[in-house]
């Protein structure tokens, strides 16, 4: 075999990659630090954004010339420092805010569950369970901040999408929809609220459901939303409607199943289940493909699930005794499509 030179541009892209985690921990140590929120009001000098956020001047700095050669930031006066376009989402007032998720990417524990991809591509096994001794929920019970750190994150990332999922699926005569794993109720609030008549049930645990009823309180549907708490592989609670958003990615296929199965008892006569979840295309190279890829490795490193294909999901939602009716199309510019089953 021949090795080929490779160009300039090949190593300097290749040579980025293998820098990525720097990426990384740049945008958290700056969100960490409180960098963008400090900026809210436009550019300061460095010193004073120091003082006020904590940090020696020559180093944060040296921090914010690198979020600048990221495009983050930009230098207006020679040492004055504000946000670009790009790093509006780093504060938490912004209306797409995606600073949770990046203090959950980068802190300490799902960092160090990161170092540990190999051990999990050598294993099949979670890397965050061989880094931290437990499964990532359990962890999450334990650490309140880190927990309350990641429902953020989740509710960024439920934001984004709540808004299309009643205008991609008709609710109509639904009386009582169930939101398994629904965590801080962000979806099940846009259900309810688009749907005159439903009443809403959210079921997780007591730390996954921590803020469901400020969701319902601020979207207004308190009064036709519930929280049960529970363990969704024992039983859930029962409804015409049943929902499991971004929870069957999680899991292998056993615990899938026993969580489906779990479904199957609880959906009353005439009752639908439908699945909100990333597909994984048959082909890569789409933009779509890219982003359940890289959602599929984070998976094998958090919680060792994964991401599933369109026959997966048709051979799971089967031993879960249901039939995939539908697949809609991809939601709000996500990943994420509504996978459709009636009870077999
Ligand atoms: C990845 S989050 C998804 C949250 C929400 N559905 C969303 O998409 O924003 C998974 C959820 O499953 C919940 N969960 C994990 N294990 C559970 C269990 N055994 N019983 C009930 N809920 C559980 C977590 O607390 C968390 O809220």
């Amino acid at each position: 075999m021949t090795d080929h030179v490779t160009s300039p541009e090949g190593y300097a892209n290749l040579s980025r990659m293998a820098f990525g985690f720097a990426t990384s921990q740049i945008l958290y140590a700056a969100v960490r630090l409180g960098v963008p929120d400090a900026l809210a009001s436009g550019a300061l000098p460095v010193e004073h954004l120091a003082n006020s956020v904590g940090a020696d001047p020559r180093a944060l700095h040296r921090l914010l010339r690198a979020l600048v050669v990221l495009g983050v930031a930009e230098e207006g006066a020679p040492g004055h420092f504000a946000l670009g376009e790009l790093g509006l989402p780093l504060r938490a007032d912004h209306p797409l805010s995606m600073r949770s998720s990046v203090l959950l990417f980068g802190d300490p524990a799902t960092w160090q569950a990161w170092g540990a991809l190999t051990h999990g591509v050598r294993t099949g096994e979670a890397a965050f369970d061989h880094v931290h001794g437990r499964p990532l929920f359990d962890y999450l019970a334990g650490h309140p901040h880190l927990s309350e750190i990641f429902n953020t994150a989740m509710r960024e990332g439920a934001e984004q999408i709540a808004p299309a999922v009643p205008k991609a699926y008709d609710f109509t005569g639904v009386r009582t929809v169930v939101d398994i794993g629904g965590g801080n109720g962000t979806v099940l609030a846009a259900i309810v609220a688009a749907t005159s008549g439903a009443q809403g049930v959210l079921f997780d645990t007591a730390e996954g459901a921590a803020g469901a009823a400020g969701t319902f309180q601020r979207a207004g549907v308190s009064d036709r939303c519930s929280i049960e708490v529970g363990d969704f592989f024992d039983a859930v609670p029962e409804g015409d409607l049943l929902l499991v958003k971004g929870v069957l990615h999680d899991w292998d296929d056993d615990r899938c199943t026993t969580l489906l199965r779990g479904c199957r008892k609880s959906i009353t006569a005439g009752g639908r289940l439908l699945v909100l979840e990333p597909v994984m295309p048959e082909r890569l190279g789409t933009p779509e493909a890219g982003g359940v890829v890289m959602s599929d490795i984070a998976m094998l490193v958090y919680t060792g699930g994964r991401e599933r294909g369109r026959e997966e999901f048709r051979h799971l939602l089967a031993a879960g005794g249901f039939d995939l009716a539908e697949v809609t199309p991809p939601l709000a510019g996500s990943a994420i499509r509504i996978l459709v089953a009636d009870p077999a």
